[in-house]
This record gives C-alpha cells, structure tokens and sequence, in this order.
C-alpha cells in the first residue's frame, strides 16, 4: 500500500503513541483499581478553549490520566475534551476534586454532581478532598455512600499530612485510595510517604517539579544525569517519581513538553542517580505551608461560587 508523507508521519505517531501505552505502568489502589502512574494536570488554566485544547494534545500524545478539580473552573473544558477524543471511557482515568466551600455530608452530595454534569461523565475514576479544612468528616461520609453506589471507583484526599491522614482513616471505613500531596526533588515527603505505604494511601505528586521554582529546569545535578541517557530535566525528574513509585501529573500547555514529559518509559535511573537526587530534598515546601494558620484562612475564604 501506498502512503503519502503525512500519511506516513500520522501512522508512525499511532504505532508511537501505542508502545508508549503499552509501556505506560501503572499503579494497583488499595481497592483493586488500576490507575496509571503518569498522568496530566490543568491547575492554572483557568481558559476554556486553551484548557479544552490542552487536555485535547495531552490525551493525543498518550495521557490518560486528567487531573482537574472543581476549583481550577476548567471541569467543562476538561469535559470538551474528553467527549472530543472519542477515547472509549474506560481507557481513561479521570480525577477531580471537592473544594473547602462544598464540604460536609449534603454540601458534598451536590457539589460531587455538579462537577460530574461539567465534566459530562456519569461516574469518576477518583474523587479528592482537595483540602483538609472545614467539615471533611461528612465530606468523606458522602464520598464513601458515592463510592458505595459506584458513582466513584476510588476516593481519596489531598494536601493530607502524616496526623489528619491517620486520624481520618482511624475513623472511617474507607481507607483513602489516594493522598495527593506536593512532592519533587526539593521536598520529597519521605516521612509522609512511609506513613502512606503503612495504611495502603497510594502518593500521588503534585508540583512534580516544583512548579519550576528554584530554576529546577536547569538544575546542574538533574540535568548531569540526564545527559547520560540523553534525557532533559523534566524527564529525569518524572523517571524519578515513577521509580519511588509516585503517581505525577506534570502540567503543560505546550504540546512539545507534553510530549517530552510523556517519554520516560524507555530509561532507568541508576541506584546511584537515585540516591544522588534524595540529596536534594529540603524537607519542605517553599510554595504553600500546610501548618500555618494563614493558609486556613486564605482556603476557607477562597470561594468557587455563590
Ligand atoms: N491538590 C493540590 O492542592 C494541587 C496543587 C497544585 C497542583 N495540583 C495538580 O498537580 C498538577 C501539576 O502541578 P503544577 O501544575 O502546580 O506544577 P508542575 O507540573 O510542577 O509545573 C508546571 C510548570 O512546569 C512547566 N513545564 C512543564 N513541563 C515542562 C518541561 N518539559 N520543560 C520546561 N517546563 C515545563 C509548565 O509550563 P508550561 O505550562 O508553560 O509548559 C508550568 O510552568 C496541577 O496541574 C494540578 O492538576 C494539585
């Protein structure tokens, strides 16, 4: 058979875009969900049309996982997206989160449908409590009726740290599936990281790489290792996360990172790589400090809507 140029480059992008799902690891939750351990985030891309083409290009170049939440306001944009790709519903893994404004039992219930209608699905992958803060004990009461009733495969928490994780699961039935909290090379979460692996919480990285603070893109040590297997930055750092065995969901909205951030399946990192990079943590946030009373004030004033 005969194909022309763009024919060509078209079925060569296919055939890549399948290796690379067939290489694509992923994650077993603590219920028995499979959840792939790369994904793609949309914080800060408040624009429909550049959110909606974002999550477009992200699931062309092989993302399968979408990482948004109600208070990001793209969920329709997301939504777009999705229906767009015609991607079957099942291949995808879709995540969105309940914000501090909607939490408590009825507050929950309504704001769990509410996202569900802008995303346009009738059931999510992953339900998280974006913020430990105000009444996220009936939150977790209704997110656990949800998942009861297979409106949700998993649920599970975010920004949760080592004292409200334990105590939360101490007292509820479900054991989240999943703690999404900040993590990457300068604050790698070593402690809270054991804690999860002890009551089965899978980590998952936000700010994968630091939202590129502290120049992190040009880093002389990550960019020294990827020099060696002919790899930039990003790629080592993500290389990384998936070696500790760290769900990430890299935000871009460019095309050619989506895409670079995506091939990291063909290259390991060495012991030693690895044990250079755990060099680098500083035990700490520089971007949001969970513990101050400030940050309770600021997210309990941050309002979505009316
Ligand atoms: N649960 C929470 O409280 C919480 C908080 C924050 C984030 N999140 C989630 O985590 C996701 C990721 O975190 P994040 O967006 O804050 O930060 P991030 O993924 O660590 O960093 C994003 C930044 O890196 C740039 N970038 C991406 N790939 C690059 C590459 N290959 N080379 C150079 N620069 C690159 C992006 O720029 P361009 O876009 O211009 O390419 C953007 O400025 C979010 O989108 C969101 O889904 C959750």
């Amino acid at each position: 058979m005969f194909y022309g140029k763009q024919q060509e480059h078209a079925l060569l992008v296919t055939i890549l875009i399948m290796l690379e799902e067939f290489y694509m690891q992923k994650v077993i939750l603590n219920n028995g969900v499979e959840m792939p351990i790369l994904g793609f985030g949309v914080f800060q891309v408040p624009d429909p049309a550049q959110c909606e083409q974002a999550v477009s290009e992200a699931l062309e170049s092989g993302y399968r996982l979408i990482d948004t939440a109600a208070a990001y306001m793209n969920e329709e944009a997301v939504g777009a997206a999705i229906k767009k790709s015609g991607i079957p519903r099942e291949e995808l893994f879709i995540t969105t989160k309940l914000w501090v404004q909607d939490a408590g039992y009825e507050n929950a219930k309504k704001a769990f449908d509410v996202s569900l209608k802008k995303l346009g699905l009738d059931y999510l992958d992953l339900y998280l409590i974006h913020q430990p803060f105000n009444d996220y004990y009936g939150s977790w009461r209704a997110m656990e009726e949800l998942y009861k009733e297979g409106k949700i495969r998993a649920i599970g928490v975010s920004n949760f740290y080592p004292d409200r994780l334990v105590d939360l699961i101490l007292n509820n039935e479900v054991v989240p599936a999943v703690n999404q909290v900040e993590t990457h090379p300068f604050f790698q979460q070593k402690v809270a990281k054991k804690v999860m692996e002890e009551y089965g919480v899978q980590i998952q990285s936000w700010g994968p790489f630091a939202e590129g603070q502290k120049n992190i893109f040009q880093n002389k040590l990550l960019a020294g290792i990827g020099e060696k297997y002919g790899k930039t930055v990003a790629q080592v750092i993500l290389r990384w996360h998936i070696q500790r065995g760290v769900v990430s969901i890299p935000k871009s909205v460019h095309k050619e990172r989506m895409v670079e951030n995506f091939n990291v399946w063909n290259f390991t990192l060495s012991d030693e790589d690895m044990s250079a990079i755990a060099t680098m943590d500083l035990g700490k946030s520089e971007i949001v400090d969970h513990f101050t009373a400030d940050i309770a004030k600021v997210l309990n004033g941050w309002k979505i809507h009316e």
